[in-house]
């Protein structure tokens, strides 16, 4: 599922306008404090934050609209962006990596949504009884039971042996009350999991600091082994989809579509499929959970 359709307005009490002063005092301490700009609407932030990037903007920058009209998924999909359905964010990132190694900032920033969904379970007024905790779908979905409530969107530009800078977009659906049947099955917004309304700015906070703290040893050449066998652990932690579990595999690109049992990741953060003609490596397309035999 790689869009979403906002089916039904928000409640009013549910549209909650970003406070920004706000923003940058709890954004203190952070490397994001003064360096992020909001847009009431914007045809896509990702592509606003690659032109800045090109354009000299400094690392940390993000970009964070309530409503995008050209909003982008992976696959070149559409990430439909309703105003104030949901939060929209890019941040822009400088990291000392080659481009191979541009996933593994992809699959912390997974981890780190899911991070930050799990601490504001927490923290919610009145807190929820049960911590609603995400799963990760290799290599960027996260799901709530077995429906997607947010993709993530990350982009480079790079020489063959540099990245220049990379850019990490999320789209997560918060209030949408339902979606329409052809996607209700795909679907979901934390206001449908937990029937309450969620503050897309504490969501905000706590995603980048929690994005902050899962890229930055990878983004270092020195730390970034230790890192990087450490992220392999957390996710395989955090996911019921990195082993053991029957997929469809590609669907829509060149490397599928085949079906198998994945078995983990491999040391470049990649999935690895068990298929009747051997392990196979998931290189690019996605995996869905395959029906039944
Ligand atoms: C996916 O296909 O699952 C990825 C969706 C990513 C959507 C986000 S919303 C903020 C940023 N701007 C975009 O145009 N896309 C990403």
């Amino acid at each position: 599922m790689n869009y979403q359709i906002q089916h039904a307005s928000p409640a009013d009490a549910e549209v909650e306008p970003y406070d920004l002063t706000a923003l940058n005092a709890n954004l203190s301490g952070t490397p994001y404090q003064n360096k992020f700009h909001y847009y009431p609407t914007i045809p896509s932030t990702n592509t606003h934050a690659m032109q800045q990037a090109a354009a000299g903007a400094p690392e940390y920058t993000v970009y964070f609209a309530d409503e995008q009209t050209a909003g982008r998924g992976r696959g070149g999909h559409t990430w439909h962006s309703a105003p104030g359905s949901g939060l929209y964010v890019s941040v822009l990132l400088r990291p000392r990596i080659v481009p191979a190694d541009a996933l593994w900032l992809s699959l912390a920033a997974g981890l780190a949504v899911r991070e930050a969904v799990l601490q504001l379970t927490a923290i919610l007024i009145p807190p929820l009884a049960t911590p609603l905790a995400p799963d990760l779908r290799w290599p960027n979905d996260l799901l709530l039971g077995t429906r997607k409530f947010c993709g993530i969107l990350t982009e480079l530009h790079a020489e063959a042996t540099r990245v220049r800078h990379v850019v990490i977009g999320i789209g997560i659906n918060v209030h949408q009350q339902s979606f329409p049947p052809e996607l209700s099955a795909l679907a979901t917004s934390l206001h449908i999991e937990t029937g309450r309304s969620w503050p897309r700015q504490q969501i905000l906070v706590a995603l980048l600091k929690s994005l902050h703290n899962q890229t930055a040893p990878l983004s270092e050449p020195d730390a970034a082994p230790a890192a990087r066998l450490d992220l392999i652990e957390r996710v395989e932690a955090a996911s019921t989809w990195i082993r053991n579990k029957q997929v469809i595999v590609g669907e829509g690109s060149a490397e599928g579509p085949f079906r198998g049992t994945t078995a983990g990741l491999d040391e470049r953060g990649f999935l690895l499929v068990d298929t009747p003609s051997g392990l196979r490596t998931v290189l690019s397309g996605g995996v869905r959970a395959a029906p039944p035999q």
